[in-house]
């Protein structure tokens, strides 16, 4: 949560002043006086609407569900409904539903007519035009019940989320994802990768490269866009055996045959081929451990002729007021999948430089709450790494 602490910019005699007018604000005792003085109560009415959010969250997520779940927007789509007539379509008795469409009518998802009949609103929108959203939703059910007991949940590892991303290490070494495993969470990063690709498309000229190369490429949605964006560069895709034929097949499909080579392997095991000199890792860091990142940014590193560069997209931890929200889910997210974490920019620009990266530049991009985007560029000079710990140790100009 991002508090509003103005005193910071004092340094630390500022921050303890602060600290100790927020505790005299949290007095019960102060209360009463605290919520009708014009001078305080808007500290203690935004601090009670804060809390009441964090409380209260689940609920907003469940009502959200039970919408996608019963098709209210798809049902609203064209006409507007009495509560009566939903109430046959999706089989709830009335009296159960418009408590419901209350709670949605409160968080902008739909509202209500003067005739009483209920229409979209708003934030409906989005839901119903991007598929991937309601993907989302139904996909974030894994990650509820995986933390319905959080103190459990904290302790130990496993669960739903991780499950389904079969390709992060297990407690004991886990086989390699079938087919069918790869095809479902697959379609589900398709679907949701439509943001992402759109911030990485506006934060780089492409049109500058002779070949790409998309490491973690999934149904290849990416290089597709690319592609076809771009006609003069040369595609390269590098993904799991079964993830990758799913990729090579949409390329085909989208009459990219004879500029694309696609590579099954693994990062954790096989090297990066060599030929492209743009290397993109889009969502790929943030699911694995910093042994696992470091590694693959120095595959990436040798993989890339000098002057070649490495752009890296996906949440980051960006201290902004709307991304708090995303930010908390990324942590644990992430951590029930198993063994990635949420980084910050700089947490990145630091593992890059080990691995022998340099102009490391972070881009500006529109909707960081998609994808944060990180560009940098392999100069002449080869890292040493230590053969045990992989740390880089100095630098040796080979030019
Ligand atoms: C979170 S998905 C991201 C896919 C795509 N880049 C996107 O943004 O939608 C991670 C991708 O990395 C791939 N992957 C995971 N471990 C891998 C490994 N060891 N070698 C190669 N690819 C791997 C997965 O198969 C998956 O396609």
């Amino acid at each position: 949560m991002v508090t509003l602490a103005p005193w910071r910019w004092l340094g630390d005699w500022g921050q303890r002043s602060w600290q100790r007018v927020e505790r005299r604000l949290s007095d019960p005792q102060l209360y009463p006086f605290l919520r009708s003085n014009p001078l305080t109560r808007w500290v203690t009415r935004r601090r009670t609407a804060r809390l009441y959010d964090l409380m209260s969250g689940f609920a907003n997520t469940q009502v959200l569900v039970a919408c996608v779940r019963l098709k209210v927007f798809e049902r609203l789509a064209h006409d507007a409904l009495s509560a009566k007539a939903l109430a046959q379509q999706v089989q709830v008795p009335e009296s159960r539903l418009v408590p419901l469409l209350g709670a949605a009518q409160s968080l902008g998802l739909i509202q209500r007519r003067r005739d009483g009949a209920y229409e979209l609103a708003a934030l409906a929108l989005p839901l119903l035009s991007h598929p991937g959203l309601q993907a989302m939703v139904e996909h974030n059910q894994l990650l509820y019940q995986d933390l319905a007991e959080p103190e459990v949940f904290l302790r130990q590892r496993g669960g739903h989320m991780h499950e389904f991303w079969p390709y992060v290490e297990g407690m004991s070494e886990r086989a390699a994802p079938s087919s069918q495993q790869s095809q479902r969470y697959s379609e589900l990063m398709d679907l949701s990768q439509v943001f992402v690709v759109e911030e990485v498309l506006a934060g780089h000229r492409f049109g500058q490269h002779q070949c790409v190369m998309d490491v973690g490429c999934g149904m290849g949605r990416l290089m597709t866009r690319v592609g076809q964006q771009y006609p003069q560069l040369r595609l390269q895709l590098f993904d799991l055996p079964p993830v990758v034929a799913l990729a090579s097949e949409r390329l085909q499909q989208a009459g990219l045959g004879g500029r694309f080579e696609c590579h099954a392997g693994s990062f954790k095991t096989d090297p990066l081929p060599r030929g492209a000199d743009l290397i993109t890792l889009v969502r790929i860091g943030h699911d694995h451990s910093d042994e696992v990142v470091a590694d693959l940014l120095r595959k990436a590193w040798e993989a890339l002729p000098v002057g070649g560069q490495l752009l890296l997209a996906e949440p980051m931890a960006i201290a902004e007021l709307d991304q708090a929200n995303a930010s908390a889910y990324f942590h644990f997210y992430l951590m029930a999948m198993g063994d990635g974490r949420l980084r910050s920019p700089l947490d990145y620009e630091r593992l890059l430089k080990q691995a022998g990266f340099d102009r490391v530049k972070h881009v500006r991009t529109g909707m960081s709450i998609h994808a944060h985007v990180i560009l940098s560029t392999k100069l002449g000079f080869t890292p040493v790494f230590n053969s045990t710990s992989k740390v880089r140790l100095t630098h040796i100009n080979v030019r």
